[in-house]
């Protein structure tokens, strides 16, 4: 088994083609609030992991997961992280599509991601598909606020890591929409949430 990353959150390992995610105690909180929160993460994590399998939807396959060593094991997505891959190089277009894709996908569904960034993506080493990892801030819901945030995040995202690049949220825009039959009134509410972001510096 090796540590193959050490995060705010979580460790993990991974052996043997599957990943241990172990989300981590916080000594600054109270110990029951800490317990439940993790607790709270991990079994959304796990939720949200075997109903996008139901949906077909490129996600890690869960294997098990415990709520009392705050555990998940999933399958290995093997592959580069997108945050590197874009960083490298070519067909940016195509991935910014596959992204706002998924996005919409998981959108479609009621389902929101919480921390969209290119760490939490792998594309696939043999099939090239785009992967979502990291689903323990995410939730399920239809508002459209809360729809037009988690995009708001990725474009936050996409402008720090990948300024290089400034037309990659377009192109997510375009594979969005493609996927989502709401997607209109999402991004009406995005330009919103963009105004209030620049009025508070954040
Ligand atoms: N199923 C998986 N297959 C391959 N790699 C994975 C898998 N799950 C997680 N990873 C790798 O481990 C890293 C951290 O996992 P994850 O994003 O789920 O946890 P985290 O708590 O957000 O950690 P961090 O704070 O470092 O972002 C990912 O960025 C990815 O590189
Ligand atoms: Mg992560």
């Amino acid at each position: 088994m090796i540590k193959i990353s050490h995060g705010a959150e979580a460790v993990l390992y991974e052996d043997r083609g599957t990943i241990i995610k172990e989300r981590l105690s916080k000594a600054y909180r109270l110990p029951h609030l800490d317990e439940a929160l993790r607790k709270f993460r991990t079994r959304r994590e796990a939720k949200v992991l075997q109903r996008l399998e139901e949906l077909n939807f490129p996600a890690p396959h869960l294997r098990e997961f415990s709520d009392k060593r705050m555990s998940l094991i999933m399958d290995v997505v093997p592959g580069e992280k997108l945050k590197s891959v874009l960083q490298q190089g070519d067909d940016h277009t195509q991935l910014a599509a596959a992204m706002g894709n998924n996005v919409g996908k998981l959108h479609q569904n009621d389902i929101i991601h919480g921390d969209l960034t290119t760490s939490n993506m792998i594309q696939h080493a043999e099939t090239g598909q785009l992967h979502f990892l990291d689903f323990g801030l995410s939730s399920f819901s239809g508002k459209v606020e809360d729809k037009a945030v988690d995009l708001y995040l990725l474009e936050r995202a996409l402008e720090s890591a990948h300024h290089q690049h400034p037309e990659l949220f377009e192109k997510v825009v375009e594979g969005y929409k493609e996927a989502y039959s709401d997607a209109g009134k999402v991004l009406e509410r995005l330009q919103e949430v963009r105004k209030r972001g620049r009025n508070k510096g954040k």
